[in-house]
């Protein structure tokens, strides 16, 4: 294990538990060199604990985790001083100007004083942060507060960036602009492992997804292959719908259905074929208030693995 450069984290059995109580129970997965792997789920899934078991933040319980070829068990240092890391948490000093942040930052690792300064205005540079150098961290909007979070974790050149949520709670426009530096990173090798709960992120940025929940992973895939592989190529949502006529509907469309989802009162049909189904259903359920015919979308592929509704 970890002896093949192209992988740059593997996971065997990966456990981590919290006074005995399993957060993340076995999971295997791989990192390849100059992927973006996200990992998606729920709140209280694990995704946070898996990635601070790989920035050598937790230790971990059982199993066994390498990083860049390194023993998580033991190397945590090296480890550490390769990797680049945006927490979940915002954890930037609020009194201290932008750069004062990133200086401050690059002497925990040792950059020698030249080259912090450098490689700081080389990152404000980057980030779009130059003309706020001077301005007190307080100051700046959730936008670019996470920018320059993410500018900080670059200061050690990492060949690895974790960024935990790196977009949640930021406007379109401010996740858009995130995007593109995590895009522009992509470009020059950086490889990157990000969690998030927005699905259209995980579309946007990442070779292969990873879904988690309950401490499990559940699939794996990029994102086109996991909407064919469980959901097909189009959805239809009705409602509202009971569980009985649920069943019924499903049963009557026979196998232009290839599964279906009933969340509260919306069922949800999937199909390869779904203008077909349209076609056999319009005009006849004229009490159904909801009715649309759209794509697949990862979301769907969400729902229907960690969803909690009656579904086939
Ligand atoms: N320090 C801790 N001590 C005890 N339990 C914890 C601790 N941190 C996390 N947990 C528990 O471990 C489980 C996984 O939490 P984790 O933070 O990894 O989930 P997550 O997928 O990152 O969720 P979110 O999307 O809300 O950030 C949860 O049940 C959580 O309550
Ligand atoms: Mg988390």
């Amino acid at each position: 294990m970890g002896v093949y450069p192209d992988i740059v984290v593997e996971a065997k059995n990966l456990v981590k538990s919290y006074n005995g109580i399993p957060a993340v129970k076995g999971i295997n997965f791989v990192i390849r060199a100059r992927e973006c792997v996200g990992f998606l789920g729920p709140n209280g899934a694990g995704k946070s604990t898996t990635v601070k078991m790989i920035y050598c933040f937790l230790p971990i319980t059982a199993g066994e985790l390498y990083v860049l070829g390194l023993d998580a068990r033991r190397h945590q240092r090296s480890i550490k001083s390769q990797v680049g890391v945006v927490a979940q948490e915002d954890n930037l000093d609020p009194e201290l100007t932008v750069k004062e942040n990133l200086l401050l930052y690059a002497s925990y690792f040792d950059l020698p004083g030249r080259v912090a300064q450098q490689r700081a205005e080389e990152l404000m540079n980057f980030i779009d942060l130059k003309d706020k150098a001077s301005t007190p961290v307080e100051e700046l909007s959730g936008g670019m507060k996470r920018r320059l979070a993410i500018a900080r974790a670059l200061l050690n050149n990492p060949k690895l960036l974790i960024l935990d949520e790196p977009t949640t709670g930021l406007d379109p426009e401010a996740r858009r602009l995130i995007w593109e530096k995590l895009c522009q990173l992509k470009e020059r090798g950086v490889t990157l492992l990000l969690t998030t709960h927005y699905m259209e992120e995980a579309a946007y940025l990442c070779d292969r997804i990873l879904i988690m929940d309950e401490g499990q992973i559940l699939a794996e895939g990029s994102p086109g292959e996991l909407v064919n592989k469980y959901i097909g190529k189009e959805v239809i949502e009705l409602a509202p719908v009971q569980e009985a006529q649920a069943e019924k509907l499903v049963a009557a469309l026979a196998s232009k259905v290839l599964g279906y989802q009933l969340v509260g009162e919306t069922l949800f049909l999937y199909s390869n074929n779904g203008r077909s189904i349209w076609q056999d259903i319009s005009g006849r359920h004229r009490y159904l208030r909801h009715q649309i015919l759209r794509p697949a979308t990862l979301e769907d592929v969400f729902l229907k693995l960690t969803g909690r509704g009656l579904t086939k």
